[in-house]
């Protein structure tokens, strides 16, 4: 049976993503800080186990990983998919709250992966989705830092993409536009974005608002699963995937328009 460790298996798309492989048959690792044991059957003789992982702690990937192989040999494929949102403007996030950014949703996903290869690399074979977003290709303005960091995963994965085909792993970034989950109310305003004396505070408090109100009308978690569950049947996966057509076609202006036409658009909408 296909064994693939999920990241941010808890909830939302993580969550929706492990059902789903779940009932493909495929025994699912869900990780998180939450994680609590328990074990999952469905029908088709998939299962998802419920494993506590937190991606910014090396020490914790390395067992659950060393876990995963002594029980099933083999790691078919991992999905980093763990992440967070922090709101404010550039000048209104200090480098403690950057990095608070960065840590699990860049440095997360690359401990883990760094955990995964060597074991993929001696397999001669597997298969690693990034979790990236439509917000790693279009700036959005009070979450630079959150398109930064997504921007980071994408560049990251196509680079692996092209190291790591000689050892048959193959890599897949999917890029989710909002996406109705927790994520919404998970997200943390820098300190500064908060304070009403900021001089960005009413149009970034406005464009966020607008932002959370698009999430939460946004697409439903299972159809981003369903983008990866697909991915990883494909013998070969896409480079790149923008599930929903809408979210498809802003991916596909963001990278064909020029950049002041773009810049001006998305300022329009937010400011
Ligand atoms: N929702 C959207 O609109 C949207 C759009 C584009 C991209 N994305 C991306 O999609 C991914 C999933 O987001 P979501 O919308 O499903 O959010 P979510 O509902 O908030 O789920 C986040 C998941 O990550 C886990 N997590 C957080 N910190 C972790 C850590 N340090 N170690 C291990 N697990 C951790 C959480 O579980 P615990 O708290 O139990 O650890 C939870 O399972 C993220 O990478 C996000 O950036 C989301």
């Amino acid at each position: 049976m296909r064994t693939v460790l999920v990241t941010g298996g808890s909830s939302g798309i993580g969550l929706a993503t492990c059902n789903m492989l779940m009932k493909a048959g495929y025994v699912v690792y869900s990780a998180s800080r939450s994680g609590n044991g328990s074990i999952t059957e469905d029908i088709s003789g998939g299962r998802v186990i419920s494993i506590k992982m937190d991606v910014n702690k090396e020490e914790e990937i390395k067992s659950v990983v060393e876990t995963i192989v002594r029980d099933n040999q083999r790691i078919y494929a991992l999905v980093c998919n763990a992440g967070n949102g922090i709101g404010g403007s550039i000048e209104d996030t200090s480098v403690e709250e950057i990095r608070y950014q960065f840590e699990t949703n860049y440095f997360g996903a690359m401990k883990t992966i760094e955990a995964v290869i060597p074991v993929m690399r001696k397999q001669g074979a597997g298969k690693i989705v990034t979790l990236s977003s439509v917000a790693g290709i279009i700036p959005i303005p009070y979450q630079g830092f959150y398109s930064a960091v997504k921007a980071a995963l994408l560049q990251t994965t196509k680079v692996m993409k092209i190291e790591l085909r000689p050892f048959g792993i193959d890599c897949c970034a999917v890029l989710p536009g909002d996406t109705k989950t927790g994520f919404t109310a998970n997200r943390k305003y820098t300190a500064a974005a908060m304070d009403t004396n900021s001089a960005y505070y009413d149009k970034c408090t406005a464009s966020l608002k607008k932002m959370e109100h698009d999430e939460q009308n946004g697409m439903s978690p299972d159809a981003i699963a369903k983008a990866i569950t697909r991915q990883l049947s494909r013998r070969r996966m896409a480079t790149m995937v923008i599930p929903g057509f809408t979210y498809k076609l802003f991916g596909l202006l963001g990278r064909i328009l020029p950049n002041r036409l773009i810049l001006w658009i998305v300022g329009l909408m937010y400011s």
